[in-house]
Order: structure tokens, then sequence, then C-alpha cells
């Protein structure tokens, strides 16, 4: 008997970027993640996030520690949608000099948290550096199957 095919686990990579900085980390993400579906937060239908396994969230932070307001958004209909079952991650991109370095992952790794299973969180500062390469695959790998 021929095997029926492998069940599909299905990832979405959902992130906001204003200069480039969270977009390329989550190019950088959905390079190591070749299953995963990237998508800007603007494209994603919430309505469809039951179809996933696994949701990875990706967003810099403005203000003083806090969201954007599209991720802000996103943030509040997320918060409103069943997904105890989800597997969660939040990536981001910051700056040190900032009172709080990626505020918003953290706002979202405190929602997740409650909400979803979240696994982890990586924090990036500014546009990913080489040596910042280890971490980047580590927060990927726990997303693999
Ligand atoms: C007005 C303004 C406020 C910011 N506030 C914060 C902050 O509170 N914490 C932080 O870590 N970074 C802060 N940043 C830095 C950005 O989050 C950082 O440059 C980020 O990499 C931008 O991501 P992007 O290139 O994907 O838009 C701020 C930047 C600006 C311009």
């Amino acid at each position: 008997m021929q095997a029926t095919g492998s069940m599909s686990f299905k990832t979405a990579i959902v992130h906001h970027s204003a200069g480039g900085n969270t977009k390329v980390l989550a190019e950088v993400l959905a390079s190591l993640l070749p299953e995963a579906e990237l998508f800007r937060v603007l494209e994603f239908d919430i309505r469809t996030v039951h179809e996933y396994d696994s949701l990875i969230v990706g967003t810099y932070t403005w203000g003083n520690g806090e969201l954007p307001a599209r991720m802000s958004a996103f943030y509040s209909e997320l918060e409103q949608m069943p997904i105890s079952h989800l597997k969660t991650g939040v990536f981001g991109t910051g700056e040190t000099n900032y009172n709080h370095f990626c505020g918003a992952v953290d706002q979202f790794r405190d929602m997740l948290f409650a909400k979803s299973q979240l696994v982890a969180t990586l924090k990036i500062e500014q546009m990913y550096q080489e040596a910042d390469l280890p971490r980047i695959k580590k927060f990927a790998s726990l997303f693999t199957n």
C-alpha cells in the first residue's frame, strides 16, 4: 500500500514592518521554515487562523514600547479568537537605546502566553546581523513539524 502523504502542519508568519528590518527578519525565518506561509499583517485573514497549527507574529516597536497601529488592531482581533490550540511565537526588531526594547514583542508575548501555546520570543537589534543567526535558527527550529 502506498503512503497517503504526510500530514500537513501549517504555519503562518504574520508580520508588520515600516522600514524593512522586521520584514527582512520575517523573510529569513520563512526561508528557514519552507513550509510556512508568509503574510504582511494587512494580508492575513484572521478568520483563517483556525486552519493553522502554528502562528509566528513579527513586529517592530513604536512610541514608547508600543505596538504600531496596524499590529494593535491585529492584536485585538487575535485576542478575541479561539487560539488555545495554536503553537505561537513572537519576534521583533527594536533599538536597545529606547527604554523598552522590543516592547511590542513583550505585549504579544503576554497575551499569547495567556491565550495560546507560546513557545518562544526573539528580539533583534534593528537589521539582523550574522551574529544573530544562531538565535534566529534556534527560534525557527522550534516551529519545525
Ligand atoms: C518614533 C520611534 C519610536 C520607537 N520606539 C521604540 C521603542 O520603544 N522600543 C524599541 O525597541 N524600538 C523603538 N523604535 C525602533 C524601531 O522599532 C526599530 O528601528 C525597528 O527595527 C524598526 O523596524 P522596521 O524596519 O521593521 O520598521 C522606535 C522607532 C521610532 C522611529
